[in-house]
């Protein structure tokens, strides 16, 4: 139950971003849920026209004007720089601070893992990316550029007051999530400095959460983990580079990509949610890109604005699709991208 209307900007960005899009935004509104849509053009099509990427004070009103912003992606390969995709996107997450990126690890049906005999009791887990630090700081620079005695940089900024939020969000998320366990990744063993504060803020936080297990990986190690005993995994805290890549790997234990879903949260801010996928050129405008992974983070968004039955609508109708294989191909389905969206939609429309 919503006491007022939720305004929801919509991104759909670029490449399958604006097909998975209209296919969540249909469920969305199938759920009866009460919201208001309002889309951007912000993507590759309008920097080409027009060379803008966000327009004067986008995030400020974007802010100001939202509860939540849903993302389709960014991407194109008309535009190789990337600019556009990182001043929209990279932007939303720094520029509006959105510090705790969010990425639910779930396996819906055995059949979708690639790892033998493992089901949904063994793949249950979420990873806390740091979203405004690390290497994406783009921090760095050339020496003796073009020549045979060239130098390149890239800075791996770790901030304290950095750390230690997303780690303190980590252990706040396990508590309202009824999650038992936090592990924190690094590569302290090489990368001495950062490494040596993540250990430092990680005990210094955990000692507020005495209930909460602790326990640390080198990240290499756990991503031999993550395919060898993914049970053993609870809620995973790290920094923003290493982050991404698991959160990749991740993704296969569900079944791919197309499963796999996204928040970028500040905790009282507007925050942004997309799914962990990118714009995949070579499949987009086809009608096969599976929406599912965009349709799970429409649930996160809904939950995060305290919708929770139109969320829990949502999840139950993706439940169903993937056990009826009411789904596109990469998952073992027939249908296409509109006709999985359909009937998700259809299915979330039920019940209400
Ligand atoms: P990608 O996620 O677009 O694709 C990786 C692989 O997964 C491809 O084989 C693709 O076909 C498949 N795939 C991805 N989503 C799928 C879906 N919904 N259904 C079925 N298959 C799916 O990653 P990439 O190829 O490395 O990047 C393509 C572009 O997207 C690049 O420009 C990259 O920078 C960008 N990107 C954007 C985001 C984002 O906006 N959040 C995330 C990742 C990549
Ligand atoms: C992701 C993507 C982005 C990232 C890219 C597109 C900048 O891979 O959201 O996982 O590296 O964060
Ligand atoms: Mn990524």
């Amino acid at each position: 139950m919503t006491n007022a209307k939720k305004k929801i900007a919509v991104i759909p960005g670029d490449g399958i971003g604006r097909e998975v899009i209209a296919q969540a935004l249909q469920v969305i509104k199938a759920t009866g849920a009460v919201v208001e849509f309002t889309e951007f053009d912000w993507g590759a099509d309008r920097y080409l026209a027009d060379r803008t990427t966000v327009p004067t004070d986008g995030f400020a009103m974007l802010a100001r004007d939202f509860d939540a912003i849903f993302v389709g992606a960014l991407g194109d390969p008309r535009v190789p720089s990337n600019i556009h995709a990182k001043e929209i996107l990279l932007g939303m997450r720094f520029k509006m601070d959105l510090y705790a990126n969010v990425r639910p690890v779930r396996l819906l049906e055995e059949s979708l893992c690639p790892l033998k005999h493992a089901g949904p009791k063994d793949v249950d887990f979420v990873v806390i990316r740091e979203n405004t630090e690390g290497v994406y700081m783009d921090m760095g620079g050339f020496f003796k550029k073009h020549t045979a005695d060239e130098v390149a940089t890239q800075e791996d900024i770790n901030t304290r007051k950095g750390v230690e939020r997303v780690i303190r969000f980590a252990f706040d998320y396990a508590r309202a999530n009824g999650r038992q366990r936090v592990l924190m990744s690094d590569k302290s063993n090489v990368m001495s400095y950062a490494g040596n504060l993540w250990q430092r803020v990680f005990k210094l936080v955990a000692a507020g959460y005495p209930e909460i297990e602790v326990q640390h990986m080198y990240v290499d190690a756990l991503c031999l983990q993550m395919v060898r005993d993914p049970k053993s995994l609870d809620v995973i805290v790290t920094n923003n580079m290493f982050g991404d890549i698991l959160t990749d790997l991740a993704a296969a234990l569900q079944g791919g990509l197309g499963m796999a879903a996204s928040a970028n949260i500040h905790p009282g801010h507007t925050s942004m949610f997309e799914p962990v996928h990118g714009s995949a050129p070579p499949i987009a405008g086809k009608n096969i890109a599976n929406p599912i992974g965009a349709i799970l983070t429409a649930a996160l968004m809904l939950n995060h604005l305290e919708m929770s039955a139109e969320a829990a609508r949502i999840d139950a109708a993706v439940l169903a699709a993937v056990r009826e294989k009411k789904t596109t191909s990469d998952i073992g389905g027939k249908l296409g991208t509109r006709e999985c969206g359909a009937w998700i939609a259809e299915r979330a429309s039920q019940g209400q």
